[in-house]
């Protein structure tokens, strides 16, 4: 039995939907019980991060033969590496003897050798050597290989996906890679200059939720709304994805200095949500683009990457303004906004409140958040 259905069963008879409805504007909000509930979670993992395609990483870091990277979907390790014919691949980040972690962080290995016993792999996954195999009876080196995972590339970026049944990930973009390549041209050039890691105290979804919509940012963002002309946002959903654009200020930004008469420079802010935990921001300045990568770490914890790629590893005087503006004041003030609600969520006061969504779907309107959570209660569902 799945694990909503024993949440149920066994449960308070909580009704998972509640008034939550197909129209956004006369819908409720996704119930409180969806942000803390271990039962939930756990249905997530299968329903939603174990069938997804999901970021693994940026192919610029695994340029040669034996490069590799960790990362996780969910709660499964993985990693990518270059094999010597050329191919990026990615596995289990586990030992086929007796399930030891292989690899840590990233860096350049032909081989990939376990650290407890040995056994060594090639970067295709194919065992190498297995230490006194030789004389064990009926061992078959073809058994023990490495377990490979599906990936696909888009706009740069390796995509993994751990359900061999899932549609591509280019079937499910439409048109996204345009979209995103019209803001960001030279996005292909790009390399990541930085990397910001946050813990937050928090359900994933409630990060998500706080990305996709602009409703908080006049009172809780006042150096953004320097930045960007609010009243100009827009959200956009699509079947997987939503996109957030907004026209430049007029102003001068209070958040970070760019030279707006630059040609090479863009002063619109466009961003893109991809279902379920992924976002590609263009900032206003030169060719950039940085991706929020969100990682359940537990019912009431998430992980967050916040990678910035320019057209160089070094970041100019203006991208570290505009890096350093995006961790300590952008980024804490979404994280306390975050963190305050995850504790209201477990308020015996709160249970489920409104989307304000306007017929017009103007700045402040949260519809991209009702298409989330639809896509959410979908997979739920669709899980057996
Ligand atoms: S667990 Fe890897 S060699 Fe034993
Ligand atoms: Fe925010």
């Amino acid at each position: 039995m799945d694990a909503i259905a024993t949440v149920l069963k066994t449960g308070d008879g909580f009704d998972w939907r509640g008034r939550f409805g197909a129209d956004p504007e006369t819908s409720y909000v996704l119930p409180a019980r969806h942000y803390w509930d271990p039962g939930i979670y756990q249905r997530e993992m299968g329903a939603i991060f174990h069938r997804t395609w999901q970021m693994a990483g940026h192919l610029s870091r695994l340029r040669e033969p034996g490069d590799y990277f960790t990362f996780t979907v969910g709660d499964q390790n993985l990693f990518a590496v270059r094999g010597k014919d050329g191919e990026v691949r990615a596995f289990y980040n586990v030992c086929s003897h007796r399930a030891h972690e292989l690899l840590k962080g990233e860096g350049r290995s032909r081989v990939i050798t376990c650290p407890y016993h040995a056994w060594s792999f090639h970067a295709d996954g194919k065992l190498r050597t297995a230490r006194g195999s030789e004389k064990v009876a009926g061992f078959d080196k073809d058994e023990f290989c490495l377990k490979q995972v599906r990936t696909e590339t888009f706009c740069g970026f390796l995509f993994a996906n751990l359900d061999p049944d899932a549609p591509t990930l280019a079937s499910l973009t439409g048109n996204l890679e345009n979209e995103i390549r019209s803001y960001c041209p030279d996005i292909d050039k790009l390399v990541r200059a930085r990397r910001l890691h946050y813990e937050l105290k928090a359900n994933w979804k409630n990060v998500v939720d706080n990305f996709l919509e602009c409703y908080h940012c006049p009172p809780a963002h006042p150096a953004f709304t320097d930045l960007v002309a609010i009243p100009t946002y827009r959200t956009k959903t699509y079947g997987c994805y939503s996109s957030h654009i907004s026209e430049p200020h007029t102003g001068r930004s209070k958040a970070y200095s760019f030279d707006a008469s630059d040609p090479n420079v863009r002063t619109e802010f466009a961003a893109w949500w991809l279902w379920p935990n992924v976002a590609f921001n263009v900032f206003p300045g030169c060719a950039n683009i940085a991706v929020l990568h969100i990682m359940p770490d537990g019912p009431e914890r998430s992980r967050e990457h916040f990678d910035f790629y320019f057209l160089d590893e070094q970041a100019t005087a203006e991208q570290e303004e505009a890096i350093r503006y995006t961790d300590e004041i952008l980024q804490a003030e979404d994280i306390g906004l975050v963190e305050s609600v995850q504790r209201g969520l477990k308020s015996r006061g709160y249970h489920q409140g409104r989307y304000v969504v306007d017929k017009e779907r103007t700045d402040i309107s949260e519809h991209g958040l009702h298409h989330f959570h639809g896509l959410v209660l979908q997979a739920l569902e669709a899980r057996t």
